[in-house]
């Protein structure tokens, strides 16, 4: 990727309306983030055009929209013929070119998207980019309709845990492996509702249809240790 094309060549037709170009410029140079505000047509979008070209910066524009993640903002690890590698999202490649980034209708975008501007329009300064440690993360819908975070290690894509919204305060921990499927026998099998007919699942005692209740399948002893470690933490 060139940043040389998000660079603005031509000079844009902008008119001073105000002193907004010297305020830019001011915020630019004290590096504090600029909010617009201001009704549909009134010159957003051309002022910043007008001050990346004057500011000679490269502008990284997006176009927020309430199906933003923070990934699309950020960056994803893509899959090749390779292996897996990083791709920097918009904003990352804005923070490492020294860009403006511009983020059209950035009202639109869900909080939990933006939240990952709040430490690089403070005084902090960076850009957290949580996927590039160990684990890569993937956001899913439960059954339930709830969120659940799904962590596989970055060098083999192994599934080692995920926590699920409804499951306050614990992770559920992979521990079945396809080499020694017996050394972990199932404990439940969930949402047996959807399962394939041709599928014949041998343990019905232990089928739930949708999630099981941990307080009927859980042994005593799990349930003991979670009430306890709930009460002392
Ligand atoms: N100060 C200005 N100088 C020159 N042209 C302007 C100015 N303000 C608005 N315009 C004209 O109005 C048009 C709309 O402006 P622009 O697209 O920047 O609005 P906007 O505030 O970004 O609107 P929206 O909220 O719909 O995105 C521009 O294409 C330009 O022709
Ligand atoms: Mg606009």
């Amino acid at each position: 990727m060139d940043i040389a094309e998000f660079l603005i060549t031509q000079k844009p037709n902008y008119i001073n309306v105000g002193d907004e170009t010297d305020l830019f410029e001011a915020a630019f140079t004290n590096k504090i983030p600029v909010m617009l505000k201001g009704p549909t047509g009134c010159g957003k979008t051309r002022f910043v055009e007008y001050m990346a070209w004057f500011l000679k910066k490269p502008l990284v524009t997006v176009s927020c929209h309430e199906d933003m993640t923070a990934a699309d903002l950020v960056g994803r690890y893509l899959l090749n013929n390779d292996g897996t590698f990083w791709h920097d999202g918009p904003l990352t490649i804005a923070a490492r070119n020294g860009a403006i980034c511009y983020l059209d209708e950035v009202v639109e975008a869900r909080q939990d998207t933006t939240v990952v501007i709040h430490s690089i329009t403070d005084d902090r300064r960076v850009l957290p980019i949580e996927k590039k440690g160990e684990l890569l993360k993937a956001e899913l819908i439960a059954g339930s309709g709830k969120k659940c975070t799904h962590y596989f290690c970055k060098k083999c894509g192994v599934y080692i845990y995920a926590d699920y919204e409804f499951a306050i305060r614990r992770l559920t921990v992979r521990t079945k492996t396809l080499l020694k499927p017996k050394d972990f026998p199932p404990q439940a099998h969930i949402f047996v509702k959807d399962k394939d007919p041709w599928i014949n699942i041998a343990d019905k005692n232990i089928c739930y249809d949708e999630m099981y209740d941990p307080k009927i399948a859980w042994p005593k002893e799990s349930l003991d240790r979670y009430k306890k470690y709930l009460e002392t933490n």
